[in-house]
């Protein structure tokens, strides 16, 4: 497993925010947490990329994150495109995109790496000496995953990329990262839009009140009743 999990717990404060949380992914493999408002989908993205402490096993490639700094989860090949996108508006596209690769040294692949993620999102080429603040926020969000991508993860976090953007966007965006993983990169997405999700990825977690409810294969998951009624608005 690329990335095994097992009985994680996060308390904020004396609130229970994640409780035993089980989950693991494949390399290259594209899973989905799905669940409501305030399930714990960000906490346990943040508890991954240690950005917030837990208890319980967090193993990446075989070996413990918990002990980890958060600022060195990104030379692990883990990197986080968080919720609410955190640019930096006044900076450039290129600018914003370049901070995903300052950990990085071979400045050939970098640029790879950026011609890449313009491959992905052609629009970003053409504003690339435009500052971010200016952009549409379906643009704002294709910039978010082009950062994370700069950091040239075996692990890709998606903190809803979907949300708040306009349809044909979300579209745009939910294809791009269904590439990102065929390149390769294995893909952990906290995600509502649960029909969207599940059409992307190849298996979920259903977060709900910080447990695990429900969990299987996309299709497994898209045929359950209670996901059909509670995620799908299907009667
Ligand atoms: N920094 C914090 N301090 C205290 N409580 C927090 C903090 N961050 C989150 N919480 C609480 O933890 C719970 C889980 O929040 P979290 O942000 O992980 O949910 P979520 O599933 O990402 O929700 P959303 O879909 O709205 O983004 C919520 O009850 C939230 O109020
Ligand atoms: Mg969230």
């Amino acid at each position: 497993m690329l990335l095994e999990i097992r009985n994680l717990s996060v308390w904020y404060g004396k609130a229970l925010a994640l409780e035993d949380v089980s989950l693991s992914i494949g390399a290259g493999e594209f899973v989905a947490v799905l669940g409501p408002n305030g399930a714990g989908k960000s906490t346990l993205l943040k508890a991954i990329s240690r950005m917030q402490p837990s208890s319980g096993v967090l193993e990446f490639r075989g070996a413990s994150l918990q002990g980890v700094p958060a600022h060195a989860v990104v030379g692990q090949g883990i990197c986080h495109c968080p919720e609410g996108r955190r640019l930096f508006p006044e900076l450039t596209v290129l600018k914003n995109l370049m901070l995903g690769a300052y950990l990085r040294r071979d400045a050939a692949v970098v640029a790879a790496d950026l011609d890449r993620v313009y491959g992905l999102f052609p629009i970003l080429k053409e504003r690339a000496p435009q500052v971010v603040g200016t952009l549409s926020g379906g643009q704002q969000q294709m910039v978010a995953i082009g950062r994370a991508l700069m950091g040239k993860p075996a692990l890709l976090l998606l903190d809803e990329p979907s949300v708040g953007i306009a349809h044909r966007l979300k579209i745009e965006i939910f294809d791009a990262i269904k590439r990102i993983q065929k390149s390769g990169t294995a893909i952990l997405m906290a995600e509502q839009d649960a029909q969207s999700a599940l059409r992307i990825a190849d298996r979920a977690y259903v977060l709900e009140h910080g447990r695990i409810g429900r969990e299987g294969t996309s299709a497994e998951l898209g045929a359950d009743d209670y996901i059909r009624q509670a995620y799908l608005g299907v009667a």
